[in-house]
């Protein structure tokens, strides 16, 4: 997960534990959860939010045997239970829960709380447009991750942030070799590098970050 562009430094909880808001906190509950469990799942039908005290929760779309990860929240973050995704704790966690309605009065009085959902909402669609693409553009997406992970393993130079591939061929090139468009090796790449798995070092050469999400993206997953 590369580090999020801090659309705010606004801190919730800090914020709210000075006493001018204990009247707001007074009406969230809090609730622990060990590591791997389920925080919320979608067909809890509860309407609730919630806002993440300490530890790490992954927000994520489930079908069948896939699993798509669209968020990890971190302590600060605030997520609802009426999303069609599943909440699930990333380490222990401690989360502060208040109903919608509660919710919608707080929000009026605090702003910071408008602030950090936007904040929230715009890292889920940015995953959720990297998932998207990921989607329509299946076959090439793995054709691409394949052609990395072979180029990393014959000549790839191991460096201290990754491994380093001087291609020396341009994306036209790439998508050639590929039977893909330019444009969608373009979309491809770009979304390889927002989720920090690579890097654009220059027009012909490339650092993977994280070859072992590559090698899973090129098995299919
Ligand atoms: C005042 C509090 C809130 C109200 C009144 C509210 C209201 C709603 C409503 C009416 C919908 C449409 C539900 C539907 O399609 O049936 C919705 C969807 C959604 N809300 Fe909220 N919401 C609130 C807080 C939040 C918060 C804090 C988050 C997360 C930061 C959030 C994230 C979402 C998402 C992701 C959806 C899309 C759900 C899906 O289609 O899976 N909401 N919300």
């Amino acid at each position: 997960m590369p580090t999020r562009m801090r659309l705010t430094d606004i801190d919730l909880l800090e914020t709210l534990s000075s006493p001018e808001y204990d009247k707001f906190l007074e009406k969230f509950q809090e609730h622990r959860f060990s590591r791997k469990a389920i925080l919320f799942s979608p067909n809890d039908e509860k309407n609730l939010v919630f806002l993440v005290k300490s530890g790490k929760v992954r927000v994520y779309l489930a079908y069948e045997d896939k699993e798509f990860t669209l968020s990890i929240l971190e302590a600060g973050d605030i997520y609802s239970t009426h999303t069609r995704a599943f909440t699930q704790a990333m380490e222990d966690t401690t989360i502060l829960v208040t109903d919608v309605r509660n919710f919608q009065k707080i929000i009026a009085e605090l702003p910071a709380f408008g602030l950090i959902m936007v904040k929230v909402l715009g890292d889920l669609l940015k995953n959720s447009i990297t998932i998207i693409n990921g989607l329509v553009f299946k076959d090439a997406r793995l054709r691409l991750a394949e052609f990395l992970v072979q180029a990393a393993k014959d000549t790839g130079i191991t460096v201290q942030q990754g491994i380093k591939l001087e291609l020396g061929l341009t994306t036209e090139e790439i998508a050639l070799m590929l039977g893909a468009t330019r444009q969608t090796v373009s979309i491809l790449l770009n979304d390889l590098r927002k989720s920090g798995i690579l890097e654009r070092v220059n027009q012909r050469t490339l650092l993977i970050k994280d070859l072992k999400k590559l090698q899973e993206i090129s098995a299919g997953f």
